[in-house]
């Protein structure tokens, strides 16, 4: 049992100032229940009332060997005890460590094998969010790693440069194994992106910023039974499993590396007084940085952004009150009227200077809807998707490997949910006919369905065909997930037809 966070250093006043404002809403949640409980949140507002005191921790970079040709990365699923805030310890999973899990860093057209070996008393997987790859490397509910066991799969990287990250997918408790800890960042590098003028010393201008919202009792401990009908939302924030975080600017531009990584809530992130660059989406580099003063990111999704600080500055990575087309209840039961302080950039005196940022990043070629030769509708509604619950020995759609093919999804709910699939990264063609804005202009894998509005998405499925290992599509609200809003779809050879999935409860190592 380790502890690897920083010690409890939040001011106590500041801490408690925040407990008198969330406290009520948030902290006491167990006790209260149901609709009576979602009808009473209010928003909350923590702008000024955290003493970011802590080091923001910067996950390390995963060590790896090479084998073969193949560079070989080692994660150990385990429990242990971390201080997070200063009421005490809580139980925590991490992967090589108490909480989260190290850095992976790999190249297009690296072959990796990643061993992972799950130390839990439970079983899980891991899976390579965003990641195109076989089926049965994908980390789904299909590929359980039972308590004491190792599995190893290996793919060859080959799409562009971008932020992925990786988590654990059983299902029906995925929501839990991802609230306790487990997840880190999968960054993928290619010669375009190194070829730019962008800001990439990992640690030091290019910044994993991995944000959560947990709930902690009296004692320190994780809450987890504060659930409403789409979720656990906290009322405290981590960036990278550290509460009350400071991150000490030594360059002029900083890249951070935003991931939506709670399991309900939804951040539209800002700043106060200035603008910042969005570069990157779930899945690669926009072709030009788009100049935005906020960016909504539900669960799941990522954006790599650029800002700006001058010498001496202090400036805070904020979340606004969202709008995610829900009733005023809702949006306070959601979170998505909440306004939360993130994480605190403090500039030193001496700042490196940084070339501008590129006018043009990287060609992101569009993929032409007259190529599409299916379209499939995806409704979204009662934590089912077209009327259907996820059933584990169900295929529900077969895809035809080197075709293109038109989704078209959208929330018929009031509720929140987003979309998510696995295997490929897609464009958007049109939202309720329009075009999509800056921040869906490029590669996503993840998008929010805000409730009746239609999403033309264009996906093109290639390299991989397996009839009888599926890949997953699903909300990203981990509780609508593991209550079984998800999908599944194989990927064949034309004229194939899709082979038998088993219950999940069989290796297929
Ligand atoms: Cu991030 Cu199916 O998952
Ligand atoms: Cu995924
Ligand atoms: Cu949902």
């Amino acid at each position: 049992m380790t502890t690897q966070r920083p010690g409890p250093r939040l001011d106590r006043r500041g801490f408690l100032k925040l407990g008198a404002a969330a406290g009520l809403a948030v902290t006491t949640a167990p006790a209260l229940s149901g609709c009576s409980f979602l009808d009473q949140r209010e928003s909350i507002d923590t702008v000024g009332d955290i003493d970011f005191s802590n080091p923001l921790h910067i996950p390390p970079l995963a060590e790896s060997s090479r084998r073969d040709g193949t560079t070989v990365f080692e994660l150990t699923a385990q429990a242990g005890r971390s201080a997070i805030v200063p009421a005490g310890e809580a139980d925590t999973w991490g992967l090589n460590g108490s909480l989260l899990g190290p850095t992976l860093r790999a190249r297009r057209g690296e072959s990796v094998e990643i061993n992972v070996t799950n130390d839990l008393d439970e079983s899980t997987t891991l899976h390579w969010h965003g990641m195109h790859l076989p089926a049965a490397a994908d980390g789904g509910p299909h590929q359980m790693i039972e308590p004491g066991d190792t599995w190893s799969p290996s793919w060859r990287i080959d799409q562009p440069a971008a932020t992925l990250w990786y988590h654990p997918h059983p299902h029906g408790e995925t929501e839990r194994h991802v609230y306790r800890g487990l997840g880190g960042l999968f960054i993928i590098d290619d010669d375009d992106e190194a070829g730019l003028d962008l800001p990439r010393t990992y640690g030091v201008d290019d910044i994993p910023v991995i944000v959560q919202d947990k709930t902690f009792d009296a004692d320190g401990r994780l809450q987890e039974t504060s659930r409403q009908d789409n979720g656990m939302i906290g009322g405290t924030i981590l960036v990278n499993g550290t509460a009350g975080p400071v991150f000490d600017v030594t360059a002029q531009r900083t890249r951070l590396r935003l991931l939506n990584a709670s399991t309900a809530r939804s951040y539209s992130f800002g700043f106060e007084d200035r603008e910042f660059a969005m570069i990157g989406s779930d899945g690669g580099l926009l072709r030009e940085p788009a100049t935005l003063d906020r960016i909504l990111l539900t669960p799941g999704e990522r954006a790599e952004i650029v800002v700006e600080l001058e010498p001496g500055e202090e400036v805070t990575l904020r979340s606004y009150p969202q709008d995610l087309g829900l009733s005023s209840g809702r949006t306070r039961s959601t979170g998505a009227g909440d306004t939360l302080d993130v994480l605190l950039l403090r500039a030193e005196d001496d700042l490196d200077p940084s070339p501008d940022l590129p006018a043009e990043l990287v060609s992101v070629e569009r993929l032409d809807e007259s190529d599409a030769t299916e379209t499939r509708e995806f409704e979204l509604r009662n934590n089912r998707i077209n009327g259907e619950s996820m059933e584990m020995d169900r295929i529900d759609d077969v895809v035809t490997v080197d075709t293109t093919e038109v989704w078209e999804v959208w929330n018929g709910h009031r509720q929140p949910h987003n979309f998510h699939v696995h295997d490929v990264q897609f464009q958007v063609l049109s939202v309720d006919g329009d075009d999509p804005p800056a921040q869906l202009s490029g590669w996503k894998d993840t998008i929010y369905l805000p409730p009746d509005v239609r999403f033309r998405l264009i996906m093109r499925f290639t390299e991989y065909t397996d009839p009888s290992v599926p890949y997953m599509y699903h909300c990203h609200l981990l509780w609508h997930e593991d209550e079984g809003m998800m999908g599944q779809f194989v990927v064949v050879e034309p004229g194939e037809e899709a082979g038998s999935v088993g219950s999940g409860h069989e290796h297929d190592h």
